[in-house]
C-alpha cells in the first residue's frame, strides 16, 4: 500500500504586493515583470517568521482530516528561511501547535523542498516510522529578498502549505513513483553567502548585503529548464505515461517561462499545468502544495487523477513525484 496525502490547505498573508510596488522605487515596470516571469502579484508577511505561515495551514490541515494535535506522529518542515537555524522549526511549530508526542526535523532542498520532503514523508510512513506526517512547506522569502535589487525583489512571495502524509486507503491511489537529484556544482549560482559556518554573521557580511540571495538568473534559468523537463520526461518514459494519461502538471513556480517549456517538453497544453504564480510569485517550498490544495478546493484536482509534480531549486536540487490523487 503506498502512502498519500490525505489532506492539505494553504496560508497566505493579507498584504498583497502588486508590480506597481516596485514600480514606484526600482527601474523595472509591471510589464517587464509579467512578460519575464509570469508574476502579477505576491503577498509578504509584514509580522511573524515562517512558523506562522505554516500554523494557520496546519491547523486547517488537521481540521480537514479530523485529527487532533496528539494524534500527529512526526513533523517535517521544508524551508530554507527557518525561524532560527536551531532549533528547527519543526520543534517551533510543535510547540505552537500543542502537538504533545511527536518527533521532526527539517529539511533544505530550497524550490525542491517540499518534493524531497514528501518523499522523505512517505517513505518513513510507508516503513512503519509513523502513522503520519505533518508535512509543511513554507518560506518567508522576503526575510532573505534583497529588496534594492530589481532582478530578484521581483520574484518572491512568502506562503506556506501543509499536507498531512498517511497510508493510502487504496492501493492503488498514492505516491507511485520519484526521481530526485542534487547537484552542488549549481550551488555557486544561487545561494546567501552569509550566515552560516563558511562565513560567520560580521559587520563586514551585513555591509556587502550577504545575507540576501545571490541569484545569477540566466545560469539558473537555463538549468532549470533542462531539469525540470528532463527529469518530467524521465518519469513519464519509466511509468509508461502518455501525454493523454496526465490530468495535471504541478510544477515549482518560479517562471513560467519554465513551467511552460517543461510543459512543451512533455507534450502537455496548459490546460493541464497547474499555474498560480500570477498571485503568489515564487514561494519557494510552498509553491507545489499551493497548488495542489487550491486546485482540490476548487473542485479542479479530484481523486484517481495522475500527476506529475516537478522542481528545481537551488543546490541545485531538482525531481519529479509520480502520484494518483487520493482526496
Ligand atoms: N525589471 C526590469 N529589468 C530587469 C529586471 C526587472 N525586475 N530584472 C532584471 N532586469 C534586466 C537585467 O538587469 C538585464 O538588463 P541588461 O541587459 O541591461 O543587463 C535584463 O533585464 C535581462 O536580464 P536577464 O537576467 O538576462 O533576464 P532574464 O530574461 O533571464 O530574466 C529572471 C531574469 C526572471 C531572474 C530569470 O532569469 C529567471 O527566472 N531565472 C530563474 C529563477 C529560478 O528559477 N530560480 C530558482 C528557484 S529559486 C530558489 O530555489 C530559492
Amino acid at each position: 500500500m503506498p502512502a498519500t496525502i490525505t489532506s492539505i490547505a494553504n496560508y497566505f498573508p493579507p498584504d498583497v504586493y502588486t508590480n506597481e510596488y516596485f514600480e514606484k522605487y526600482l527601474d523595472t515596470s509591471d510589464e517587464w515583470i509579467v512578460e519575464r516571469t509570469g508574476i502579477k502579484e505576491r503577498r509578504f508577511a509584514n509580522n511573524g517568521a515562517t512558523s506562522d505561515l505554516i500554523v494557520p495551514a496546519a491547523k486547517l490541515c488537521l481540521e480537514r482530516r479530523g485529527l487532533k494535535p496528539e494524534e500527529v506522529d512526526c513533523i517535517i518542515v521544508a524551508t530554507v528561511t527557518p525561524d532560527h537555524l536551531f532549533p528547527s522549526t519543526a520543534c517551533v511549530v510543535q510547540n505552537k501547535l500543542g502537538i504533545p508526542k511527536a518527533w521532526g526535523f527539517d529539511l533544505s532542498a530550497a524550490c525542491s523542498g517540499f518534493l524531497f520532503a514528501l518523499v522523505t514523508a512517505a517513505k518513513i510512513v510507508e516503513a512503519g516510522g509513523a502513522r503520519n506526517v505533518l508535512l509543511c512547506g513554507a518560506d518567508k522569502m522576503s526575510s532573505i529578498v534583497d529588496f534594492q535589487d530589481r532582478a530578484q525583489a521581483v520574484l518572491f512571495g512568502d506562503g506556506g502549505s501543509v499536507a498531512l502524509v498517511e497510508m493510502s486507503d487504496d492501493p492503488d491511489l498514492g505516491i507511485i513513483d520519484y526521481i530526485m537529484r542534487i547537484d552542488g556544482e549549481g550551488g555557486k549560482f544561487l545561494y546567501q553567502a552569509a550566515g552560516g559556518s563558511a562565513k560567520p554573521p560580521s559587520f563586514e557580511t551585513v555591509k556587502n548585503r550577504e545575507h540576501f540571495i545571490h541569484q545569477e538568473g540566466q545560469a539558473v534559468f537555463k538549468a532549470a529548464v533542462k531539469g525540470m523537463a528532463d527529469v518530467s520526461v524521465e518519469i513519464m518514459e519509466k511509468n509508461n505515461l502518455t501525454k493523454d494519461d496526465i490530468s495535471w502538471l504541478v510544477p515549482h513556480q518560479a517562471n513560467l517561462r519554465i513551467i511552460s517549456a517543461t510543459a512543451q517538453r512533455m507534450g502537455l497544453p496548459m490546460e493541464k499545468v497547474m499555474v498560480n504564480i500570477d498571485k503568489y510569485a515564487n514561494t519557494t517550498a510552498a509553491t507545489i502544495p499551493s497548488c495542489l490544495s487550491q486546485w482540490w478546493e476548487e473542485g479542479k484536482l479530484k481523486r484517481g487523477d495522475k500527476i506529475v509534480l516537478a522542481s528545481f531549486g537551488a543546490g541545485f536540487t531538482w525531481g519529479a513525484v509520480y502520484m494518483k490523487w487520493s482526496l
